[in-house]
C-alpha cells in the first residue's frame, strides 16, 4: 500500500523523468513493471543481490523483514549505495538518519557530508506531529509533550482498512430493519449492536476484536516499562530525527487505533520552557513549512478542517485547537492530523531521493 501511493507520488512529480529506474518484485519476477511513461526492464528478482548491487539508490517500501534480510547481504557483497526504506528494522542504528527533510534537512545534509548510507522514514505518527509542530521544537520551547493518539487503519495494513469496513457493513446489515423504522426504539438498536460487536461472527481476523463502534487503546508489541513500542517510538524517534543526542526532549502518551481509514490525529499537550504568547506560537508553528495549516480555534473551523475525512489523500497537516491550558502560560494544548500514507510514509522517501540528486 505503501508503495502504491509512493508510485503516484513519484509520477506527480515527475520523479522517473530524473532517474533510470529497476523495479523489483517478491512475487511477479519477469513480470512488466509499472506504467511510469518510459520503457523499463521486466521486474527483478528483489532477493537478487547481484543485480541489487549493481544500483546506485534502493528505495524500499517491503518492509523490516525484507530489509533485515536483503540489506547484511547486499553490504557483505561490497554495495556502497544509498539505501532508502520505511522499515524499523535500520531506523535507530547509529549509521542511519531519520528522514524528514522540512524539519530536519541540516541533519540529513551533515549526514551526507560524513557519508551515511542509510536513511530511513520515521514512524507515521512522530513525523507527522514533527511536520505540524516543527516550529516549536526548532525554537527550542519544549520541555517536554504528551501525545495521545488517534490512529487510523491504514497503519495496520490494507487488510485492516478492508475489515474495518466490513465490520461497519456488519453493524450496519445487524440493525437494518430497526434504522428503516423511525418509531424503533435506540436503546434496541443499541443492545443488537453490541451483541453483533461481541459475537465470534463478526470479521476480525485482522484486528482480533471490533474497531467500528470501538476503540483499540494499544498499538504494536509490549515492551517491559509498559509502554507499547508505538509509544516508546514518539520520544526515541522524535530526538533522533531532531538530532538531539544529548538531552532528549521528554515524550510519552497512549497510543490508539480508531476507526479512520488512514488519517493519524494526535492531541499534544506540551510544557513549553517559557511563557510566550499564542500569537508567537501560531507564527512558529504556521510558517515553519508549506504544508502545515493553522486551523483558528473556533467551532465551525475545526469541524471542517481539523478532521480525518478533510485532510485524507493531501499533503496538508493542519494544527488547531491550539490554545493555553488551564495548567499554567506555560502549558500548551493542539490538535493535529495528517495522512499517514504520505507524509507519514511515502513522501519523505522520495524527498531523499530528490535529496541525493541534487
Ligand atoms: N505504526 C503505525 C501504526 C504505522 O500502526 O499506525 C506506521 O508507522
Amino acid at each position: 500500500m505503501v508503495g502504491s501511493v509512493l508510485m503516484q507520488r513519484m509520477l506527480e512529480e515527475r520523479d522517473f523523468e530524473l532517474i533510470e529506474p529497476v523495479f523489483f518484485t517478491t512475487s511477479n519476477v519477469g513480470g512488466q513493471g509499472p506504467a511510469i511513461g518510459k520503457d523499463t526492464p521486466a521486474l527483478k528478482d528483489a532477493y537478487d543481490i547481484n543485480t541489487l548491487k549493481g544500483l546506485d539508490v534502493i528505495l524500499t517500501c517491503q518492509g523490516s523483514d525484507y530489509t533485515n534480510e536483503v540489506f547484511p547481504k547486499l553490504r557483505e557483497a561490497g554495495w556502497d549505495g544509498y539505501w532508502i526504506d520505511a522499515a524499523s528494522g535500520l531506523r535507530m542504528q547509529d549509521d542511519a538518519i531519520i528522514v524528514l527533510d522540512p524539519v530536519n534537512r541540516k541533519v540529513v545534509d551533515q549526514g551526507l557530508d560524513s557519508g551515511v548510507k542509510i536513511y530511513v522514514g520515521g514512524n507515521c505518527t512522530v513525523s507527522l506531529m514533527l511536520m505540524g509542530l516543527g516550529g516549536l521544537f526548532e525554537a527550542g520551547l519544549v520541555e517536554w509533550m504528551s501525545a495521545m493518539t488517534y490512529q487510523a487503519a491504514s497503519g495496520s495494513g490494507a487488510q485492516n482498512m478492508r475489515e474495518l469496513l466490513n465490520q461497519m457493513g456488519y453493524l450496519r446489515d445487524a440493525v437494518a430493519g430497526e434504522l428503516a423504522d423511525p418509531a424503533s426504539a435506540i436503546l434496541d438498536i443499541d443492545r443488537k449492536v453490541a451483541a453483533a460487536q461481541r459475537s465470534d461472527e463478526i470479521p476480525a481476523e485482522h484486528f482480533g476484536v471490533p474497531l467500528a463502534g470501538s476503540l483499540i487503546p494499544w498499538i504494536d508489541s509490549a515492551l517491559p516499562n509498559g509502554q507499547s513500542r508505538e509509544e516508546w517510538k514518539a520520544q526515541a524517534e522524535t530526538n533522533k530525527i531532531l538530532g538531539r543526542f544529548k538531552n532528549p526532549i521528554h515524550i510519552d502518551g497512549i497510543c490508539v487505533r480508531v476507526g479512520a481509514m488512514r488519517c493519524h490525529s494526535q492531541a499534544l499537550t506540551i510544557k513549553l520552557n517559557k511563557d510566550v504568547p499564542l500569537t508567537d506560537i501560531e507564527n512558529l508553528i504556521s510558517q515553519h513549512n508549506p504544508w502545515v495549516k493553522l486551523v483558528p480555534n473556533s467551532r465551525e473551523q475545526t469541524v471542517q478542517e481539523l478532521t480525518p475525512t478533510a485532510v485524507t489523500g493531501t499533503l496538508n497537516i493542519p494544527v488547531g485547537r491550539l490554545r493555553k491550558l488551564n495548567m499554567g502560560s506555560h502549558y500548551l494544548g493542539a490538535f493535529t492530523v495528517g495522512d499517514q500514507l504520505l507524509w507519514g510514509a511515502a513522501e519523505p522517501l522520495r524527498r531523499m531521493l530528490r535529496i541525493l540528486l541534487e
